[in-house]
């Protein structure tokens, strides 16, 4: 699989299928790409947040791209003609040769994008699985099920926020991958604004110290071949 960071929590991974998660691109000072340059099978989203849901409608609206998100969510990008998939915490959903495993996040979820925001369901994470296991855990604070995602679906790839303020911090993530035991974890959401800055070489330190996890820090628009 072939893993591209876009910057903040937007990943692109190709296997059989494109795949992008939290398209947050065209408002993105950190983005390199535009969202017009995607074409993606599907679109995961991991929350309504801005910058998450970023430019998801733009893209399914003109490449037909099918969107999976939350019920609530889903239903309200139903609404902006786009072509939805719901699904809920501890669901999973297979379209095609991919399985899409929504896992719980601790964050919250408000379709903020409206004025004042609507119920956007639950801030959640995936496990996707498309010839490789990647887990991206959103939003989310340190919480102990980490444990039982790594049980569960022995996931290679971890996507972990560590910008801290709104998620996890490098010592919370670095935690977290020591619970997930993935082959590899990336951090992400981190320095695409001061508010957010955070340096991923503690992040890479810290889990050193406790697990055999190995860190790969990316820029923004380099890949991880897996
Ligand atoms: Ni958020
Ligand atoms: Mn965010």
């Amino acid at each position: 699989m072939k893993i591209t960071w876009h910057s903040h929590s937007c990943f692109e991974l190709e296997d059989s299928r494109r795949i992008v998660i939290d398209p947050y691109l065209d408002n993105n000072p950190a983005a390199h790409a535009k969202s017009v340059q995607f074409n993606p099978d599907l679109i995961a989203l991991t929350h309504a947040h801005a910058d998450h849901l970023g430019d998801a409608a733009q893209i399914a609206r003109r490449t037909g791209c099918l969107v999976v998100a939350i019920s609530e969510l889903a239903r309200y990008l139903d609404r902006l003609g786009v072509r939805t998939e719901g699904m809920n915490l501890g669901g999973s959903l297979r379209v095609g040769e991919i399985v899409l495993r929504m896992t719980a996040a601790l964050h919250s979820a408000g379709i903020t994008q409206t004025d004042p925001p609507l119920c956007g369901g639950h801030a959640a994470g995936f496990v996707i699985e498309d010839g490789t296991s990647v887990y991206h855990a959103g939003d989310t604070a340190l919480f102990s099920d980490m444990k039982l995602i790594g049980e569960l679906y022995r996931p290679e790839v971890a996507l972990l926020p560590i910008g801290g303020r709104w998620t996890m911090g490098p010592r919370e993530a670095a935690l977290a991958a020591s619970w997930i035991r993935p082959e590899v974890a990336i951090p992400m959401h981190y320095n695409t604004s001061s508010a957010i800055a955070a340096d991923p070489a503690e992040f890479q330190e810290l889990v050193e110290t406790l697990c055999d996890t190995e860190v790969v820090i990316l820029e923004a628009g380099d890949c991880l071949e897996y």
